[in-house]
Formats: C-alpha cells, sequence, structure tokens
C-alpha cells in the first residue's frame, strides 16, 4: 500500500482505461490533468488513430482537450492489449446494452474481462465502471479474471465504481460528479480510493461491489420512473386541456420535497431505457418482480407512438391525412447539445412515421448522418435548414431541443409545428401553428 501511496504521490502511476467512449475519453482527460500516465485501450483501431493524432471522437469534447492530452506525453491510445502488462491499474469502461430480449448484454464486460485475465499482473487494480446489475464483478467479473491463476482480494485487487457521466452538462464534470467506490476486501477499496482521488474531486466509498452497482441502477430507476410519471400526467392534462410544463414549472417553486422532471418524446440514451432492466432481469433470479420499473417501461415505450397520434390529429384538423404527408425531424440526438443517438426516441419515431406513410426527413447539425445501429440502420442525412425547406414540410416535429435552433424563426416559417420537448414556450407569434405532444 505504501507503494501504491508512493507512485500516486509522485505521479509515477500508470492507468489503463479500456473502452475509449464517452465514459473512457473524459477519465482519460481528467487522469492526465492530474498529471497521471494513461494507456487508453480500445479495440476500434480507428478510434485510437483519431486519438493519437489528438482529435476527438466526441462532439461535446472539443479537440482542443484531446490534443492537450496527447501533446502532454502523458497520453496514448492503443489497440495492443499486451500493453495491459506495463499498468498499475485498469479501468473499465466498455458498454452494457440488452440484447433484443431486453436481458442484460454481458458480451462485453465477458470478452474484457477475458482480455485482462491474459496479461493481469500481481498487485494491479482493476476496477469496473460500466453500468450493471449488482453481483456482476463479483460473481462474473472476479471468476473470468482468477482464470489468470491469480485470486482475487490476494493477488490481485478490484473495485466498482459507477460512471456517473452526464455527457453535455456544462455544471458537472467527470471531475466535479462525487465517486462512488466499492471494493472486492478493505485494500481493493482503499487503493481504488486513492486511485480516483488523483483525479477526482469527491470519493464515497461504500461497504461493497454490490452496493456501488446498485447505487447506479437506483439513479437510473428514480429516473426512468419520474419520467414516466410525467410522461403519463402530460396524457392525461392534455386531455384536461391543462399545459403540463406550466404546472411542473409551477410545481417546481416548492423549494423542498419536489424534483422536477420533464416529459419527451420518449426516453433515450445508453442508460435510462436500458439499465433498469439489469435490475429486473437479476430480480427475477430472487423470484421478485421490479413493477415500478416494468410500468414505467410500458409508458415510456408508448410515448413515441403518443406523438405520432398527436401529429395525425394535428394534420386531421387541417384537412391532411399523415399517409404522403412531408415531416420534419428537428433533432436525431435523444438529447439536447450532444451527438448521440443511442436508444434515441427520434429514431423510433421516424420508423413509425415512415410505416404510417409519411415522407421523413431529419435535421440535426450534431448527426450529419445516420449511422448502422444495432437494431437499426437509417441511412439518412441531415437536412439543412432554410427558411423555404421549413415551409415545404407539412409538419416540423421537434423531437430534440437543441440549444443552437432558432425557435421563432422555425415556428414563423413552418406551417405546423409539433413539439414534444415544450421548445417553443418562448415563442410569442404564429403560436395557433404549435401543437404540443
Ligand atoms: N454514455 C453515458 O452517458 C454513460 C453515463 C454513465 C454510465 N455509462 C455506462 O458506461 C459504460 C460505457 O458507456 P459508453 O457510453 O462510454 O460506451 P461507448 O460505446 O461510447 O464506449 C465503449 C468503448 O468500449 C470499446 N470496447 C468495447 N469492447 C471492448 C473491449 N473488449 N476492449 C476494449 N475496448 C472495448 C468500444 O470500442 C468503445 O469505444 C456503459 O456501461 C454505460 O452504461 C454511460
Amino acid at each position: 500500500m505504501a507503494d501504491w501511496d508512493r507512485k500516486i504521490e509522485k505521479k509515477t502511476l500508470k492507468v489503463g482505461v479500456l473502452g475509449l467512449g464517452y465514459v473512457g475519453l473524459p477519465l482519460v482527460r481528467e487522469f492526465t490533468s492530474a498529471g497521471l500516465r494513461v494507456v487508453g485501450f480500445d479495440i476500434d483501431p480507428k478510434k485510437v488513430a483519431v486519438l493519437n493524432s489528438g482529435r476527438s471522437i466526441i462532439k461535446h469534447i472539443p479537440h482542443s482537450q484531446v490534443k492537450k492530452m496527447t501533446a502532454s506525453g502523458l497520453f496514448k491510445a492503443t489497440t495492443n492489449m499486451s500493453l495491459i502488462k506495463t499498468v498499475d491499474a485498469v479501468v473499465v469502461c466498455v458498454p452494457t446494452p440488452l440484447t433484443a430480449n431486453r436481458e442484460p448484454d454481458m458480451q462485453f464486460i465477458v470478452k474484457s474481462s477475458e482480455t485482462i485475465a491474459k496479461y493481469l499482473c500481481k498487485g494491479q487494480l482493476i476496477t469496473f465502471e460500466s453500468t450493471t446489475y449488482p453481483g456482476t464483478t463479483r460473481e462474473l467479473v472476479a471468476v473470468i479474471l482468477e482464470k489468470s491463476g491469480l485470486k482475487a482480494g490476494r493477488d490481485f485487487h478490484l473495485a466498482y465504481s459507477p460512471e456517473r457521466e452526464d455527457p453535455g452538462n456544462k455544471n458537472f464534470t467527470t471531475k466535479t460528479i462525487p465517486k462512488v467506490v466499492g471494493g472486492l476486501t478493505k485494500k481493493c477499496l482503499d487503493m481504488a480510493c486513492k486511485l480516483y482521488n488523483a483525479a477526482i474531486d469527491t470519493i464515497v466509498p461504500v461497504s461493497s461491489l454490490e452496493a456501488a452497482e446498485a447505487a447506479k441502477i437506483v439513479e437510473n430507476v428514480y429516473r426512468c420512473i419520474n419520467i414516466a410519471m410525467v410522461n403519463e400526467l402530460k396524457v392525461v392534462f392534455d386531455r384536461m386541456g391543462i399545459d403540463v410544463w406550466e404546472v411542473i414549472n409551477a410545481a417546481k417553486t416548492k423549494p423542498f420535497g419536489f424534483s422536477a422532471f420533464y416529459p419527451g418524446p420518449g426516453l433515450g440514451g445508453h442508460c435510462i431505457p436500458i439499465d433498469p432492466f439489469y435490475l429486473t432481469w437479476k430480480a427475477r433470479q430472487y423470484g421478485m418482480p421490479t413493477r415500478f420499473i416494468e410500468l414505467a417501461g410500458e409508458i415510456n415505450t408508448n410515448m413515441p407512438h403518443y406523438v405520432v397520434q398527436k401529429t395525425m390529429d394535428a394534420l386531421n384538423e387541417r384537412k391532411k391525412s399523415l399517409k404522403g404527408s412531408k415531416l420534419l425531424i428537428l433533432g436525431l440526438a435523444y438529447k439536447k447539445d450532444i451527438d448521440d443517438v443511442r436508444e434515441s426516441p427520434s429514431i423510433e419515431l421516424i420508423e413509425l412515421l415512415v410505416k404510417k406513410g409519411a415522407k421523413v426527413d431529419y435535421s440535426d447539425p450534431y448527426i450529419p448522418r445516420t449511422h448502422r445501429q444495432r437494431q437499426h440502420d437509417l441511412k439518412m442525412t441531415s437536412k439543412k435548414l432554410s427558411a423555404k425547406m421549413l415551409g415545404g414540410y407539412d409538419v416540423v416535429l421537434i423531437s430534440t431541443d437543441h440549444s443552437c435552433y432558432d425557435y421563432n424563426w422555425i415556428v414563423k416559417n413552418a406551417k405546423l409545428v409539433v413539439d414534444t420537448r415544450n421548445a417553443t414556450s418562448a415563442v410569442k407569434s404564429g403560436r395557433s401553428k404549435i401543437v404540443k405532444a
């Protein structure tokens, strides 16, 4: 332990970050900013080449930040996994999606653990950050790593620390978001806390790996359920002629006991629509249902259908059918001001609208073209906004409320606007053209 402390203090500790995506790259930034040397591991050679050339792979992380990491000489990305042998700690940030049957897809956790097991050395600390069900690190990761012949907690050290990154959030960064850490043993926990403390402001140690795994799931279940609640209320209040956004903004003036969540066209992103179902899957092994999660999932996945229905009704009012109408989806990213389309409700909306015979385009300055995803391949390119093109669509459907959009200008030039985000709340003229959905 004294050696570990000394290495951190003298900044000779070398960290491996495995998985250089939305979570891994900001972590590299924080470790290198703290003066630690980092080897970034990824199986994607293109990503590795781009990063080594000092350019970013993520829109909200500027090239200048990556340039700073590489120019400092502290960061090098590689696909050569044998270099795992050369680092003191490996922090794993690989994806944890769902399978087509909505069950945990553990292939990335399993493969990355197998890779580490091949090169694992005595004294190394391995910490996982991928969101997952409680029990993963002990029951799955440790078992694979021990195939190396080394014993977890004795020969090498094992921890779990959930990533709580909120991409695009200007108020909180990886450095300032408190870091929950659980360890297999007391020594594992201490080593992991010291490692993270070198780069992150506040560390929150918990008593076990499982408590740390569960803490992250609870955060996402909390959001998923609260978003479902306001989505359901949106539909109810709409029938009553009450504006749900006005109600929430009034309710949130209560200085205690209320946190505001906002409705939308459905759930998006790599976390909220997925992670709660990791717990559902695990709870089933204990014969326990997770009724709140299932109900929230049902309500949230129905939202794109609700938006399509509202769009059809709005067109019907104007003596038009959805079939044959031209629609522009504004915003493809799953939330504002980022370039991530994973699980974006905009994609579901496009597919539903096309199925009903609408002609659909999209415009999103963050997503110039769509890429093949696990379950979708839209093969579309973003349309450039102009007053003339806006007027050429029967409906402009605001799915993502990017800050760069000029909503007054959009409403002025569109024939009909379906707004799923209350993005047009400040627009004064042309309100008869706006339908909230
Ligand atoms: N994106 C977020 O906002 C966010 C926030 C909190 C937690 N998380 C969690 O963090 C984890 C990572 O998410 P992400 O958004 O960074 O994913 P990502 O897809 O952006 O990045 C994952 C990276 O891992 C690489 N990879 C996959 N298998 C590998 C392997 N065997 N060896 C080396 N590299 C490998 C991929 O090539 C990719 O570059 C997930 O569990 C996610 O739920 C994500």
